[in-house]
């Protein structure tokens, strides 16, 4: 688009300059200039418009492809548990067939991301449904569920013995399970992870907290923000574990229930995330 812009000036700057001397006459130097000025505005607005349209396009994508992985890869989830439930099977297929599952909950996961990601995108936000909810008893199941699935680490929860809030269970359950599952990947499982509940001044307090060499100081601004982080991001940066969107969909479920993450990282004391938000009514 851009040359296709440099070849219109120049083309129409040549015929009009093999016309006449035009520089020898003022008026005709306002006209090229006006000329040049109305080319750099079109070509402005062009590319702003076509910048936009790549933008959509990328997010609709990204939406549609989401919603359009969910029907193949609930079937292969329900195909699965089938052949788990087979009897004929000898060891080795029952280990793929273990196999095949633990590898498509990895990638609904990861679909689910994505369909945040664009929903995020196309500024409808993350919808959450209130209820009024016991925090303390989602903690316990999410705590004993990844506890579960990853009997290397040790997780010890602690706190108020109860704490009832508005929430939206399902979607706090994500972020809760997002920064414990961050801290057993990205921490050392060696020492405990601790999760800890407070509630004071009618704000509920959750806290992650890991030990392993702190997050940098230049990555902390970046850490809720997934393209800020791709754009900083070097070849030999390594993730390989995850689509790196975690922090930012948890973010966005907690500013949805009118709260905050902070995050404070340093040699001495460990890595920990607070999750504050108003317990409501
Ligand atoms: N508890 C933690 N301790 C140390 N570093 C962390 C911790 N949580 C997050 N990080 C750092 O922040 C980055 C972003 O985390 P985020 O959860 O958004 O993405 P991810 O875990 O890499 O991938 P995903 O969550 O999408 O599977 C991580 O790659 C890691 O470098
Ligand atoms: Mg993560």
């Amino acid at each position: 688009m851009v040359s296709e812009y440099r070849a219109l000036r120049s083309s129409v700057l040549r015929l009009w300059l093999a016309q006449e001397t035009s520089v020898e006459h003022p008026e005709r130097v306002a006209e090229i200039i006006r000329f040049n000025e109305a080319i750099d505005q079109a070509l402005m607005e062009s590319i702003a418009a076509y910048g936009k349209a790549v933008e959509t396009t990328r997010k609709l994508v990204l939406g549609v492809l989401g919603h359009d992985m969910r029907a193949p890869l609930t079937a292969i989830t329900m195909g699965a548990g089938l052949l788990a439930n087979a009897h004929q099977m000898g060891v080795r297929e029952q280990k793929v067939v273990g196999q095949i599952s633990v590898s498509v909950e990895r990638a609904n996961d990861m679909v689910n991301d994505l369909l945040d990601l664009a929903r995020c995108n196309l500024s409808t936000g993350i919808p959450i449904q209130r209820q009024t909810f016991e925090l303390r008893e989602l903690c316990t199941s999410f705590v004993k569920e990844v506890s579960l699935a990853h009997p290397e680490a040790t997780i010890v929860f602690e706190g108020i013995s109860s704490l009832s809030a508005s929430f939206d269970p399902q979607r706090m359950g994500q972020v809760i399970s997002n920064l414990v599952i961050n801290a057993i990947r990205h921490g050392d499982v060696k020492k405990p992870i601790q999760l800890r509940l407070t509630g004071s001044h009618g704000v509920a307090q959750i806290d992650v907290h890991n030990w392993r060499s702190p997050i940098s100081p230049d990555e902390l601004p970046y850490l809720f923000n997934p393209e800020a982080r791709l754009a900083r991001a070097t070849d030999d940066s390594e993730n390989t574990h995850g689509l790196g969107l975690g922090l930012f969909i948890a973010n966005e479920i907690v500013t949805s229930h009118g709260g905050t993450i902070d995050v404070m990282s340093s040699d001495e004391d460990g890595t920990t995330f607070k999750v504050a938000f108003p317990q409501g009514s």
